[in-house]
């Protein structure tokens, strides 16, 4: 179903036309029309036997750190070779159209900041960046090593990908900017998110209860709640995404 194909509730319509800041809610399933598979879905290829619970985690890496590097790097090969699709565009475009437009994205791609997204808080860090397993210092470039995690120049410590594993705390900048913004939102759009993952799962229900409309946007809405002031548009974010702006603003069409 493309975009211009769903009928978007007028309310909808009338409150994002009329925010002043919007927050945008954005888990894996924003990235999936750029070809990074969702958590969820089945991994592919050598990695089909492992969980990303199994991988993604401080022990996991401790217990087998080549395996856990170089499972990133088959993710970083991905997002490499991935777009922005049009549902980041979509995303960017807003801040054209709304006043103030913060991004809260769990996903570690990058896709929103190079789809031109100015305000990006990254709740799970980034796979594009790693970081002293000891000393924290983060490195954006390293030495390639045959084989296994590259090492710290300084402490010789393994460098590990720069992004929050389970059982980590977030980071807690980011968090309370996340919170800030929501509560500040005229308006939140939870897109692409299973809401599995605390604390990240909670924040649109949290945002509703405080008062503020939720626009829920995925292929399904399982999982996802319903309630006074939660709209849900069920379909592919890059249809949804654009099909929104078309119907909020059609004078600016692009
Ligand atoms: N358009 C909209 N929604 C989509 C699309 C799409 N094209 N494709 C998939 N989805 C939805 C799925 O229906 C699902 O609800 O995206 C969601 C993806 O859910 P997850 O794979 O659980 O990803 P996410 O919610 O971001 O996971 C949260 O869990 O594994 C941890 O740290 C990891 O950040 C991740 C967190």
């Amino acid at each position: 179903m493309s975009g211009s194909e769903i009928a978007f509730p007028h309310e909808l319509i009338d409150l994002l036309r009329a925010a002043c800041r919007v927050t945008v809610l954005t888990g894996a399933g924003i990235s999936a029309e750029s070809g990074i598979p969702t958590f969820r879905d089945a991994m592919t290829g050598l990695w089909a036997r492992f969980r990303p619970e199994d991988l993604a985690t401080p022990q996991a890496f401790e217990r087998d750190p080549r395996l856990v590097w170089e499972w990133y790097s088959w993710r970083r090969g991905l997002v490499g070779k991935a777009k922005p699709n049009a549902a980041h565009l979509a995303v960017a475009r807003l801040e054209c159209l709304v006043r103030e437009v913060v991004v809260v994205t769990q996903n570690v791609d990058g896709l929103h900041h190079r789809a031109g997204s100015s305000r990006v808080i990254e709740l799970h860090g980034n796979i594009m960046r790693s970081r002293c397993s000891r000393e924290g210092t983060v490195a954006a470039t390293w030495e390639k090593p045959e084989e296994g995690p590259p090492q710290c120049e300084r402490c010789g410590a393994y460098l590990r990908p720069d992004v929050v594993w389970f059982g980590e705390p977030l980071p807690q900048a980011a968090l309370q900017e996340a919170y800030d913004t929501l509560s500040a939102s005229d308006l939140v759009l939870s897109v692409g998110t299973s809401n599995v993952v605390e604390p990240a799962a909670s924040m649109p229900w949290a945002a509703a209860a405080a008062g503020v409309p939720v626009a829920v946007v995925n292929l399904t809405m399982s999982g996802q709640r319903a309630g006074p002031g939660i709209f849900h548009l069920e379909g592919r974010a890059g249809a949804v995404l654009p099909g929104l702006l078309a119907a909020a603003w059609p004078e600016a069409a692009p």
